[in-house]
C-alpha cells in the first residue's frame, strides 16, 4: 500500500478513505493520531493490528461538538455541574473524559469496559474531517505500541510508511503530549493519565480529584497505563533528584564501553514536553545506545513529562 500525502486542500479525500474503513493519519493539538471510523469493526481492528496494540487498551472516541457527547455516553447526575463546567473550559482541548458508555459502543473501541473515553480535539483540520467522514473516530496516538508518540508527519511516516492509506501534511503538533485522561464513572474522579492540564489546574475544579502514579489495578482503571510506553531502542536510565550530580561519570564510564551515550536535563529546554517524544525519536535515528536523563519537579507539566519519562525507563538511578 502506498502511503498518501494529504494537504488542507485534500481533507475530503481523506474522510472519504475513512468511509471506506481505510486509516488516515491525523495531528491534533497533542500528538499525532490514526483515525478511523469509531462504528466499524473492521477499520477498528486495522487499527490495532497496524500498531501492534494489546486489544484490551481501548480508544478515545473523537467528536467534533459537544452535542456528540451524549450520543455515546451518559454524564452522571452526581458530577454533572463540574463535567459542563469542564467542558465549557476545555473542550476542544486537550481533556478527554470517561464516561459510562452507551449500547452503541462497540466493546472493541471500550476494551470491553463499561466506559468509554471521549474527546474533541483543538484542531481544525481534524474537527473539519471527523464532520467530513460523518461518523466519530477512534484516534491512538500514531506510534507502533511501546514506541514514543508522534509529534511530526515525519515520525507517522517513520512508523506507518505503506501500512496506512495516509496522513495529513502539517507542522508539529503545538502541545506535544498526549491529553489529559479524566475518569468520571466513579464517585470520585479520578486522574488516569496526567497531561497538559495539570492536576492542579484541575484539582481547582474538582476539589477531590484522586491521583496516584501507584494505582495497584491499572488492568481495570484503564488497561493502557499497565504497559511499557514511550521507548526508544536507546535504554533510557533516569536520575532522580538526588542522584543528578552521578550523570557526567556515568555518561564517562558507559562512553569507555563505547557507548554512544545522550544526556537529557529537562529543565535546559524551553517548553520541554513539546521535545520529550522528538528527541526519544531522534536518539533512535542517531543511534544512541544509551539516554542519561535528569528527572525534575513532578508538579504541573512537570508531572505528565515524568510520567513518560518513567514508562520508558529501564533503571532508575537514586
Ligand atoms: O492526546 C490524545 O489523547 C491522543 C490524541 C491522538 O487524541 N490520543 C491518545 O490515544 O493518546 P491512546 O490510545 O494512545 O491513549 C488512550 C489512553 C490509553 O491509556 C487507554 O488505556 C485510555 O486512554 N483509555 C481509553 N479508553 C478508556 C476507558 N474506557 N477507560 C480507561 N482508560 C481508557
Ligand atoms: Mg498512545
Amino acid at each position: 500500500m502506498k502511503t498518501h500525502i494529504y494537504t488542507k486542500e485534500t481533507l475530503k479525500e481523506a474522510a472519504d478513505q475513512i468511509k471506506k474503513w481505510e486509516i488516515v493519519a491525523f495531528p491534533t493539538e497533542t500528538v499525532y493520531g490514526l483515525w478511523a471510523d469509531a462504528f466499524n469493526i473492521e477499520a477498528i481492528e486495522k487499527i490495532y493490528q497496524v500498531k501492534g496494540r494489546p486489544s484490551d487498551n481501548p480508544l478515545i472516541v473523537h467528536i467534533a461538538s459537544i452535542s456528540q457527547l451524549e450520543n455515546i455516553a451518559f454524564i452522571p447526575e452526581i458530577h454533572k455541574n463540574v463535567i459542563h463546567r469542564l467542558l465549557k473550559i476545555y473542550w476542544p482541548g486537550p481533556l478527554t473524559l470517561i464516561l459510562p458508555k452507551k449500547a452503541c459502543v462497540l466493546d472493541i473501541v471500550s476494551g470491553w469496559l463499561d466506559t468509554v473515553a471521549v474527546r474533541m480535539p483543538k484542531n481544525r483540520k481534524t474537527l473539519r474531517l471527523i464532520q467530513l467522514s460523518g461518523t466519530l473516530l477512534v484516534g491512538p496516538s500514531a506510534n507502533l505500541s511501546g514506541k514514543p508518540s508522534s509529534t511530526k508527519y515525519q515520525h507517522v511516516l517513520h512508523d506507518f510508511d505503506g501500512k496506512i492509506q495516509g496522513v495529513i501534511l502539517d507542522s508539529p503538533t503545538s502541545i506535544g503530549i498526549e491529553s489529559s485522561v479524566l475518569d468520571f464513572s466513579t464517585q470520585i474522579p479520578t486522574l488516569l493519565r496526567p497531561g497538559s492540564i495539570s492536576l492542579e489546574e484541575l484539582t481547582e475544579h474538582i476539589p477531590e480529584l484522586f491521583y496516584s502514579e501507584q494505582i495497584i489495578d491499572w488492568k481495570v482503571k484503564s488497561p493502557g497505563m499497565k504497559y511499557k510506553h514511550y521507548s526508544p531502542q536507546a535504554r533510557i536510565i533516569l536520575f532522580e533528584q538526588s542522584a543528578i550530580n552521578k550523570i557526567n561519570t556515568s555518561k564517562i564510564q558507559y562512553e569507555a564501553e563505547w557507548k554512544k551515550v545522550r544526556v537529557i536535563f529537562p529543565e535546559t529546554y524551553k517548553n520541554f514536553w513539546k521535545k520529550l517524544f522528538d528527541l526519544f525519536r531522534d536518539s533512535d535515528i542517531q543511534h544512541y545506545d544509551i539516554i542519561l536523563i535528569a528527572a525534575i519537579d513532578e508538579t504541573f507539566a512537570g508531572r505528565a513529562i515524568m510520567n513518560r519519562i518513567r514508562k520508558a525507563t529501564s533503571q532508575t538511578i537514586i
